[in-house]
């Protein structure tokens, strides 16, 4: 196959139709975005307080050909000028993962080229590697809106899970949160927008899992926690210094939790793959400006650099999808017409469960 590795990319798995055109860099470190089309669904789903995951595909199904249209023709490119196609083959909502899949798959067959069905979750894992040229091994916090999990990345469809939620995902609290507070959908930046007048010691909310041995995660107590405070303030609307000291307290929390427990990751990945090696935060959550913050600290007291992509590629996009198509590609890893779409597909299949989890999500 010949140089350059030019990979289309299509997601549709969760609330953004997306196409993307992505090509390695010129010196062989990462990779460069030639173009990239995005729509939100936000508006539609707004009306419900969360995805509607019908409106969600049929939606897709509305706008991916032309978001590919756009991707390709701001690229300067055709079908025939880029060496695969990639969508996100899994995990998300099933109708779309369907018809990003089924997309990508006429594509490939159309033009002739190479189909490559991506983890969403390893789109997330790898952007550093495009953003920023970084090599392997790294220690990851994945956060999103369904994920939170701690990896060891060794390589290409190569996770080692050191520790997950045992119940709430990161993003999932943020959203419960908002939502609790009227703040609308969605809800993780809505919720650092008013933390940023608020103040982070009014409330004193628990920190799960704090000082324990692993890696583990949980979110679910504190989100309790939150309503629980919510209902003995005085009866009536919650003023607006109200909802900014709640945000700023639960945001506070969120981040010394994800903090301490990137700390411990820290401890037990060094001791594996040895020091200075980066820690890189990945999904939409890493959008959050405070957990950076903190992170950055964690990294600096473990010897680490601190790795995170730049705002708009931590949320979802199909740059990332790209740029796991380009990965997979250099290394022969393409799939048939056989792929099925997964609704569930975990990063580390042999990862064993969380500690307390009922049923961990992929
Ligand atoms: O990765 P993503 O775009 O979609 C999934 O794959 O889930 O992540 C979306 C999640 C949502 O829960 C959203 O509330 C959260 O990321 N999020 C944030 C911020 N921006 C998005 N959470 C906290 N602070 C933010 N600035
Ligand atoms: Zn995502």
């Amino acid at each position: 196959m010949s140089m350059p590795f030019r990979v289309l990319g299509i997601e549709t798995s969760c609330d953004e139709t997306a196409a993307a055109v992505v090509e390695p860099a010129a010196d062989g470190r990462g990779g460069r975005i030639m173009a990239e089309a995005l729509l939100s669904q936000v508006e539609e789903h707004r009306p419900y307080g969360g995805v509607v995951p019908e409106i969600a595909a049929r939606s897709h199904l509305d706008h991916v050909d032309s978001l590919v249209i756009r991707a390709l023709g701001e690229a300067g490119l055709t079908v025939h000028d880029i060496d695969a196609v990639a969508a996100t083959g899994g995990p998300g909502l099933i109708g779309g993962v369907i018809v990003g899949v089924m997309t990508a798959k006429a594509i490939a067959q159309v033009a002739g080229k190479p189909f490559i069905a991506v983890n969403h979750l390893e789109g997330h894992a790898l952007t550093v590697r495009m953003t920023a040229g970084i090599d392997f091994p790294y220690l990851l916090l994945l956060a999103s809106g369904g994920h939170c999990q701690l990896l060891a990345v060794e390589g290409v469809g190569r996770a080692k899970r050191l520790g997950t939620t045992i119940d709430d995902a990161a993003g999932e609290a943020f959203d419960k949160v908002a939502k609790m507070l009227g703040l609308g959908y969605p809800g993780g930046p809505a919720v650092e927008r008013a933390a940023r007048r608020g103040d982070p010691r009014r409330f004193r909310l628990p920190r799960p899992l704090l000082d324990r041995p692993g890696c583990d995660l949980s979110f679910s107590g504190l989100k309790t926690a939150v309503r629980q405070t919510v209902e003995k303030l005085p009866p009536g609307p919650l003023s607006e210094g109200d909802i900014a000291d709640l945000c700023a307290s639960f945001q506070a929390a969120v981040a010394d939790c994800l903090a301490d427990r990137c700390r411990v990751a820290a401890g037990i990945f060094s001791a594996r793959h040895g020091r200075g090696r980066p820690l890189v935060v990945a999904g939409g959550v890493a959008a959050n400006v405070s957990l950076r913050a903190a992170l950055t600290e964690v990294a600096r007291q473990a010897d680490m650099t601190f790795v995170a992509p730049p705002l708009a590629l931590c949320t979802d996009n199909a740059a990332m999808i790209a740029w796991v198509g380009v990965e997979r590609l250099r290394l022969g890893l393409v799939d048939t017409m056989d792929f099925k779409p997964r609704p569930r597909w975990p990063l580390d299949p042999d990862a064993p469960k969380a500690a307390g989890a009922g049923g961990v999500k992929a």
